[in-house]
Order: C-alpha cells, then structure tokens, then sequence
C-alpha cells in the first residue's frame, strides 16, 4: 500500500469549556480515496478537518500531511502550506464578491507567484472543465448556489492541491446544484483527485465516498470503505 497522505494520530481537541472536539483520533487516508466523513451536529467533523487543513492545532497528537507535520508548523509555513497543497471548499463559496469569477480563481496562483499568462490559462481550463467558463467575467453575485460552488472547486483546484477539503459543500444548495457539485466532486476523484469531505449530504457521501467514517463525540464510531461496485 502506498504511504498514506494524511495520518492523524492519537489526536484530541479541546476548547475552552466542555467536552472534547476530537478524543484519541486515528485516522490514515490514502492517495486517491474520497473520504466522507459523517456525523451528527458537534461531533468533530469540522474541527478535523481544519486540523487537517492547518487552520487549528490539536491538543494533544499529530497531524502529518503529504509527509509534513501540520501540527508543528510557524504561521508562515501554515500559509504555504495551505496555498500550496490544500484546496478547501466551503458550505458558504467563501467567493470574494468584488471580485470577477476569473479573479477569484486566480487569487491562490496570484499568491503562489504563478505568472499572469499561466495562472489565466490554468483557469480558463478548470472554468471550462468545470462548465462554467461563460461567467469568466461575471461577479459571484450573479450567479446560483451551484454555479457559485463550482468557481470555489475551481479556486480551490487552482494550485493543483494533494488534497482537497470540503466541509458541507452542498449545505447551503437547492436539490439540482446539490446535484450538480456532486458529480463534479465524484468526477474530480475518479481523475485521482484525494478528496476528505464533510457532509450530512447521504446522496453526496453515496455517491462520491470510496471510503466514510462516522464520528460521535470526536471519536470514530465507524469506517466503511465501498468498492467502486457500490458506488
Ligand atoms: N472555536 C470553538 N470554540 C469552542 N468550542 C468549539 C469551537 N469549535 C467547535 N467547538 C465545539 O467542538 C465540538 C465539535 O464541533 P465541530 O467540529 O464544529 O462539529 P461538527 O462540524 O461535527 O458539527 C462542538 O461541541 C463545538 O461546540
Ligand atoms: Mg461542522
């Protein structure tokens, strides 16, 4: 087996005041598989996954990631490492509304130091391969939820990331754009693309997971893996 992307291990979360967010974790996931992970309200799902993307720090534990502990990075390495390997895609787009569909998609490249010419290449090919390439110019306001969800995979997409992140991508969406971004997500992991993402969408975790876990109470209650038959 291939040497696992993200390995979190013995990892425990805890705020201020009441119980912990993560007690004990163990988690590996490899190259190539769609994560899912389930849960109810306040399980721990989004605090995994920030830990994951180096936006919070564990209590207690590790937290390795394409071979680098997370845990243990400066700010300054954090924001590298988020620009350049982690792509995160969130239930609200997180669009920057002053900006155009283009500009948006730009902004990591802009921040990685990706000539103009290239960057804009590369962002032509994901708006077009994610079908939304005739709102280059357009300002997110303008458009639906799932069009708007699709620029944010595209941004997210934009630095070509090890991993990408997404907490509730169709939480905030109507029944067709759900629809939508979820065969773009599945789409995305069949090319290859690691994906963790959170959800309390079944339909989603039906049909994009190779793999789901269910956390209660910032422990892993369950873990599935599916082969591609069931999917
Ligand atoms: N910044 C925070 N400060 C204090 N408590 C928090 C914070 N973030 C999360 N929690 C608590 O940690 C637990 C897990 O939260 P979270 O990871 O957001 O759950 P989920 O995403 O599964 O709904 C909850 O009890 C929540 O109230
Ligand atoms: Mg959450």
């Amino acid at each position: 087996m291939s040497t696992p992307i993200i390995t979190v291990r013995d990892v425990s979360k805890t705020y201020d005041e009441g119980p912990p967010a993560l007690a004990g974790l163990d988690l590996e996931v490899r190259a190539g598989e769609a994560l899912a992970v389930l849960g109810p309200s306040g399980s721990g799902k989004s605090t995994l996954l920030n830990l994951v993307a180096g936006l919070d720090k564990p209590s207690e534990g590790s937290v390795t990631v394409d071979g680098l502990r997370v845990d243990e990075m400066s700010e300054a390495g954090l924001a590298r490492y988020r620009r350049d390997r982690i792509g995160m895609v969130f239930q609200f787009f997180n669009l920057l509304d002053d900006l155009t569909v283009e500009d948006n998609v730009l902004l990591p490249a802009q921040l990685a130091g990706m000539s103009r010419p290239v960057a804009r290449r590369r962002a032509a090919e994901l708006l077009e391969r994610l079908g939304i390439d005739r709102h280059v110019r357009a300002f997110p306001g303008r458009l639906s939820g799932g069009e708007r969800q699709r620029v944010a995979v595209a941004r997210a997409l934009m630095n070509r990331p090890a991993l990408l992140l997404a907490d509730e991508p169709t939480g905030a969406l109507d029944s067709a754009s759900a629809a939508d971004v979820r065969e773009l997500l599945t789409g995305l992991n069949a090319d290859g693309q690691t994906i963790v993402l959170v959800t309390h969408d079944t339909a989603l975790a039906q049909a994009c997971a190779s793999r789901t876990i269910e956390l209660v109470d910032g422990r892993i209650a369950r873990d599935v893996l599916r082969t591609a038959a069931a999917r």
